[in-house]
């Protein structure tokens, strides 16, 4: 039995989403959701219990930070990540690949790996397909990534598609250098940038390989967001109806809920914890940004169409004041709202899917999102 399942359990009539479930070893996770990020094994200011509390389903971590630091030996011997940080739901790790080139300013991309410079000490390393494999076996998520190349936008033509090709021969050495495929499951990772061609033959390399799911990669990284959609339009109908389909790097409420009607069933983005540290909320009427002296005397919540914790007992001209005296906790409730929102608004796309109604619902979430009245 394969350790990642997936079970579709309808598709929108209206808009032709997913509602399904992954069946993990950790548990199974509602779709389509959101996972929060925790890179260095933990989700910036928050607990698991408040994790827990939100609902978060499954959390993502990753291999190229814990590989640096503490080190995927330490993991290990503390009986993996899940035990390491008390975290007893699904996890996911990304393979380092996508890390090394948004962090290192120095790297050489070879067929046997990538060469770059640690981000922090500046010491020489090397990660490969069978590394990737070796550090994420020891740390034993649930779901682990293929080591892929994540080229930047826009890329020319010929150069994606060397990379395509190079990621498709990584993704086969993955499989073969997975020790786990009872208590882990591999997903490839789909390359090919805005070229259908090429994301076609991205996803028919590594369907032929038969992994447990599939992510797309190489969105999110400065292209327009219709550029996003239509890459999505011709990309998600080529992948199997019985296999998730993860986004990854993508969080903003919009592009959720347009992921999702073009079939997608996982996304992450560090998008909610990120802007919370600089007070910034997301909203059911766009964002607020609560540090604004707008919100000196306004003791009404972040957002008033909001049943977390933090809506229900803080005002805006607290949390503006905690933030403006950089004081921890009032990161703490920013990011607990915006995870909040956005795991609560993809329980809104799993029931408006079971409707048959996602393309009403994005219109009446837009009509209010764009609307903008804080
Ligand atoms: N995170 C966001 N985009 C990507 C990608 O293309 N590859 C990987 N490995 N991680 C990502
Ligand atoms: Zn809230």
């Amino acid at each position: 039995m394969a350790a990642v399942t997936y079970e579709l359990k309808k598709t929108c009539k209206q808009s032709g989403a997913r509602l399904g479930t992954i069946h993990t070893p950790h548990g199974s996770i509602e779709t389509p959701m959101f996972m929060p990020v925790g890179t260095l094994a933990t989700v910036k200011t928050l607990s698991p219990e408040e994790l827990e509390d939100m609902n978060a389903q499954i959390i993502l971590s990753n291999t190229y930070h814990l590989w640096l630091r503490p080190g995927e030996d330490i993991v290990q011997e503390a009986g993996g990540l899940h035990s390491f940080m008390n975290w007893d739901r699904p996890i996911l790790t990304d393979s380092g690949g996508f890390q090394v080139f948004s962090l290192s300013d120095f790297r050489n991309i070879k067929e046997e790996g990538v060469h770059f410079r640690n981000h922090i000490s500046g010491e020489k390393l090397f990660l490969s397909p069978e590394k990737a494999m070796q550090i994420q076996n020891a740390l034993g998520p649930d779901i682990m990534m293929a080591l892929d190349e994540c080229p930047p936008y826009p890329a020319e033509e010929s150069y994606m598609k060397a990379s395509v090709e190079r990621t498709s021969r990584w993704a086969e050495r993955c499989l073969e250098a997975h020790q786990n495929k009872d208590s882990q499951g591999l997903f490839g990772i789909i390359q090919g940038g805005e070229y259908e061609h090429l994301r076609k033959q991205s996803a028919d390399d590594l369907i032929s390989l038969d992994f447990p799911g599939y992510a797309i990669g190489g969105l999110s990284v400065g292209e327009p967001k219709d550029v996003m959609n239509r890459v999505l339009d011709f990309t998600t109908p080529l992948l199997p109806d019985h296999k998730p389909r993860y986004l990854m790097g993508v969080g903003s409420a919009d592009s959720l809920i347009d992921g999702a009607i073009r079939g997608v069933d996982m996304f992450d983005c560090v998008l909610p914890t990120r802007i919370a540290r600089n007070g910034a909320c997301m909203t059911n009427h766009g964002r607020l940004v609560v540090r604004n002296a707008a919100y000196a005397r306004d003791f009404s919540p972040i957002d008033r169409d909001c049943n977390c914790h933090v809506c229900r007992n803080y005002s805006r001209a607290y949390i503006r004041h905690l933030i403006k005296s950089n004081e921890t906790f009032g990161f703490r409730l920013t990011s607990y709202h915006n995870l909040y929102f956005l795991l609560d608004l993809m329980k809104k796309v799993r029931e408006a899917i079971m409707e048959d109604r996602l393309l009403d619902f994005r219109e009446e979430f837009f009509e209010q999102y764009g609307f903008n009245r804080p």
